[in-house]
């Protein structure tokens, strides 16, 4: 086999609280992690060097694109002197706080695998992932999950459940070391219980699952970016039962009830911004 295509999901943070600033600067996470049905397809061919491609123009082609930085690292850690090249078909925004960059990274780690029957065990893969980045390792397995640690130590949650999602991205990025950069610890004001949402989820009980869907890093952005919580309140308007910020933002997500409420938010948002859409909660399979 010279040639393997694989789904790259974007994921949503459901919940997300961070419980201490850590001795090697990054922050101790628990948020609880969700692949979504929008998706770069990334297709690998087996290659002399390391080659990337994309429809994108934002995306650059270097290291600095973590699908790179993944080849390498596998071919570096495998030992295999061995090339590839990385065709990514970009569907998810990018800065936007829905893993866009750590999914394609994932990715090529279990693409690789396959194309060069390298073996290796999801649990060696998402170790190899974390060097990559803090969301990589979920973006492995991407099975619903409460991630603690940087986001590495992986729970899943029993049962999978199909929701329905209204996801908006305002015309702006965000950088993720900027916004956990101005995180004061002491002024979190609501944090999600992560407990009760879970309990909440193995009953499907939306109304419960809604209260806790806080993310302790959506002051710091709002703060930044005031429109985010304009997009918020916008969404309460229109039917929302829940709308809260995924990750380090900018992109906005909301559950509605009525599925004709979620459409004519679906209107009113697109018209206004282009990287609107309905997506629902992704299953492996599909
Ligand atoms: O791991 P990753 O490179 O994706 O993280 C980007 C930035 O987000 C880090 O440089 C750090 O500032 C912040 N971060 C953090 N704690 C985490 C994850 C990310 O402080 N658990």
């Amino acid at each position: 086999m010279d040639k393997v295509t694989i789904w790259a999901p974007a994921k949503l943070n459901l919940t997300l609280d961070v419980k201490g600033k850590r001795p090697d600067g990054y922050h101790e996470l628990e948020t609880i992690m969700q692949a979504i049905s929008l998706k770069d397809k990334i297709t690998i061919d087996k290659a002399n060097t390391i080659i990337v491609n994309s429809n994108s123009s934002q995306l650059s082609n270097d290291a600095n694109n973590l699908a790179y930085y993944a080849a390498e690292l596998f071919f570096q850690k495998t030992g295999k002197k061995a090339g590839v090249n990385i065709y990514i078909e970009k569907n998810i925004p990018i800065g936007a706080g829905l893993a866009g960059g750590s999914s394609n990274a994932a990715a090529v780690l279990l693409g690789l695998n396959h194309l060069y029957q390298t073996k290796l065990s999801l649990k060696d893969l998402a170790e190899l992932a974390l060097e990559i980045g803090s969301d990589v390792p979920f973006c492995i397995f991407n099975r619903t999950a409460l991630a603690r640690g940087r986001g590495e130590i992986l729970s899943p949650l029993p049962g999978g459940h199909t929701l329905k999602f209204l996801l908006v991205k305002p015309n702006f990025s965000v950088a993720t070391k900027d916004v956990f950069g101005q995180l004061d610890l002491d002024k979190i004001k609501r944090r999600p219980n992560n407990e009760a949402f879970i309990k909440a989820w193995q009953d499907m009980d939306l109304d419960n699952m809604a209260l806790e869907m806080i993310n302790v890093l959506e002051a710091v952005t709002v703060s930044l970016y005031p429109e985010i919580g304009l997009i918020k309140q916008k969404l309460l308007e229109l039917g929302a039962f829940s709308a809260v910020m995924s990750g380090s933002g900018p992109s906005v997500f909301a559950l509605f009830k009525e599925v004709n409420k979620l459409k004519t938010a679906y209107d009113y948002f697109v018209s206004n911004y282009d990287e609107t859409y309905i997506v629902s909660s992704y299953i492996r399979s599909e």
